[in-house]
């Protein structure tokens, strides 16, 4: 762990147990699961003041990841340190304080039936934030920390633009004073022409308040210009982590070659990987053998369905879960600008 983390993540899995209806049907008269592996076995630390940006394509594990970080879903096994000490799995309202999170869609993560005045007030007073008399003072504050005026505050969230609700959901979160904001594809669902002005509000959150921030997004090209390191998920595993610049520059995983690659075919807010990837994502029923991108990467060989490569450290703070990390031909057409 270095000295700067604020989150370190140890080993974490998460399996959920679902019903399954073909397993009920060959055995009648009982409701059978089956297992299905959302996280296995994740590493990874937040530092202290960056964006650490979490990327890779739908169902790799990035919410349940999120989840877990927040406290909303407990991991099957692991461990999950705050500033060095373990993370209780019951949280108080002070630990919980600390991890906020933002979500994709503001229009369902704010209270439709009370004025944004009176979300903030809610918060301050449980969390005696401030003394009731300075309520409305913060929350003013917490309005220009993100681009609003105190106009807003009589207003109720149906009467904003899907940007401004996520400038409220954010100040929402921010009114707790957490020191990690956890941002499950905040701008996902924002126009393109917003979701710039919104990746600049983190920015200046994390230069002013000095905030670490957990940025998930479905496509690199959202964070290239965003975060300070980047992690690449790919079916419940982190497969590639380094420093922005360097993971663009020299990708160590075919995966992430193959979502730079992609870039220049995106759509505005998702990526077409199977125009780059052969095959299917494979099912988290059903894991892999060996490495589990061996069915779709170009550059397997037969080890690669019998070894399952570990994170890696391939180059100065790069780590790689590949087997032939240090010598990858370019496989896909890297993006650059
Ligand atoms: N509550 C749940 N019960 C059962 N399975 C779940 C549950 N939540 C998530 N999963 C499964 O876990 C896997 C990871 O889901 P998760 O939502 O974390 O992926 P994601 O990377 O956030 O995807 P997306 O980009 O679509 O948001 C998926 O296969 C998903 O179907
Ligand atoms: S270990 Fe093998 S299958 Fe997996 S990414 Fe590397 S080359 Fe591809
Ligand atoms: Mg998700």
């Amino acid at each position: 762990m270095t000295t700067s983390a604020v989150l370190r993540v140890s080993n974490i899995s998460k399996n959920y147990h679902v019903p399954s209806p073909i397993l009920s049907k060959l055995r009648p008269g009982a409701l059978r699961r089956e297992s299905l592996t959302a996280l296995d076995g994740i590493d990874l630390e937040l530092r202290a003041g960056e964006i650490l940006a979490l990327v890779g394509e739908s169902g790799s594990g990035k919410s349940t990841l999120a989840k877990i970080l927040v406290g909303s879903v407990e991991a099957s096994a692991g461990q999950l340190d705050y500033r060095g000490l373990p993370m209780p799995v019951r949280r108080g309202r002070d630990a919980t304080r600390r991890i906020q999170m933002v979500f994709q869609d503001p229009y369902s993560s704010l209270n439709p039936r009370i004025t944004v005045g009176a979300i903030l007030a809610e918060l301050l007073k449980l969390h005696k934030i401030v003394p009731r008399n300075e309520v409305r003072a913060e929350s003013i504050r917490l309005l220009n920390l993100v681009g609003m005026q105190e106009e807003a505050l009589d207003a109720y969230p149906s009467q904003f633009s899907g940007g401004q609700r996520q400038r409220i959901a954010i100040a929402r979160a921010l009114a707790v004073r957490p020191d990690v904001l956890i941002a499950d594809e905040p701008v996902s669902a924002l126009d393109v022409s917003v979701q710039a002005t919104i990746l600049e509000l983190f920015t200046s959150l994390r230069v002013e308040l000095g905030l670490s921030i957990l940025f998930v997004a479905h496509n690199l090209a959202v964070v290239q210009h965003l975060s300070q390191r980047v992690a690449v998920m790919y079916l419940g595993r982190i497969v590639e982590v380094a420093e922005t610049a360097e993971l663009f520059a020299n990708p160590r995983h075919p995966y992430t070659q193959a979502l730079i690659g992609s870039i220049p075919r995106m759509s505005e807010s998702s990526v077409n990987l199977e125009l780059v990837l052969e095959g299917e994502p494979p099912s988290p029923y059903d894991i892999p053998s060996g490495c589990r991108f061996h069915p779709r990467c170009p550059a397997a060989v037969t080890a690669c369905r019998e070894i399952d490569p570990s994170l890696t450290a391939v180059a100065a703070d790069h780590q790689s879960a590949c087997l032939l990390a240090n010598e990858l031909p370019a496989f896909y057409p890297v993006a650059t600008s």
